[in-house]
């Protein structure tokens, strides 16, 4: 199985940048069909006139304003991707309170494909909690206790059909290394049940083909 993303779904669009950036990697790995569907709270207009204008713009289908965790966006992107289905990768870059990942986490991973990745962006920002980066702010009261590593956490707590793994792209800083989920391949026993996770650990998870990496499989971790 070779489950290169048709969809790429993104929560927070901000200037368009990734959005652009996951178009591009589709268009590398020959996609013309999918594409990318972001959403934003508080859509700028030069997203859209920069999505608009990029070459591979085009690949960016849908660019919607709201609350990224409201159940009729993520309806929609599931009608959208309904139209033409495909492997699909998630990725969350909005609000990184624990609260509003951990709500998104839930709501999105219908979504990802078995074999495909959710991405939960600045899993750092756990670890930038007093430094001047990680000030509290009205956005952000409690950096500590409320970051998207705390959503992680309390998501793979609660569930067997995902795992944390390392980064399917070795090289590189990141800020998120510890924010690839992997979805199972198939649907797992209920959270306890014996051999549930063996899927994980054992290494047999495919890796999607197109961000491949033959050292993926082999450091899958389920907590940090
Ligand atoms: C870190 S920026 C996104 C950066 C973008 N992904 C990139 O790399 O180019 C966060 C964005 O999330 C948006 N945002 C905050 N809360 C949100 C929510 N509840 N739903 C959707 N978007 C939200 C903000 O408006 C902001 O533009």
């Amino acid at each position: 199985m070779r489950p290169n993303p048709r969809w790429i779904i993104e929560t927070g669009t901000k200037f368009g940048g990734s959005a652009i950036f996951f178009a591009s990697l589709l268009t590398l790995c020959g996609q013309t069909r999918g594409g990318v569907l972001t959403v934003d709270l508080h859509l700028r207009p030069e997203a859209r006139e920069g999505i608009a204008a990029h070459p591979h713009g085009h690949l960016v289908r849908a660019v919607v304003e709201g609350d990224a965790a409201d159940p009729a966006i993520i309806r929609d992107f599931a009608a959208r991707i309904a139209r033409d289905p495909g492997p699909v990768l998630v990725f969350l870059d909005d609000d990184h309170n624990a609260e509003h990942v951990y709500r998104e986490m839930q709501g999105y991973a219908p979504l990802v494909s078995p074999g495909s990745y959710l991405i939960v962006a600045d899993t750092v920002f756990a670890d930038l909690a007093g430094t001047p980066v990680g000030q509290t702010t009205e956005k952000y009261p409690d950096v500590l206790r409320s970051n998207p590593r705390v959503a992680i956490n309390r998501f793979l707590d609660e569930r067997t059909d995902f795992a944390r793994v390392d980064p399917p792209i070795p090289h590189g800083p990141s800020n998120f290394h510890d924010g690839f989920l992997l979805r199972a391949l198939l649907s797992l026993a209920p959270s306890g049940v014996e051999g549930a996770s063996e899927m994980f650990s054992t290494g047999r998870m495919p890796r999607p083909a197109c961000f491949s990496n033959p050292s993926t499989q082999r450091n899958v971790r389920r907590k940090r």
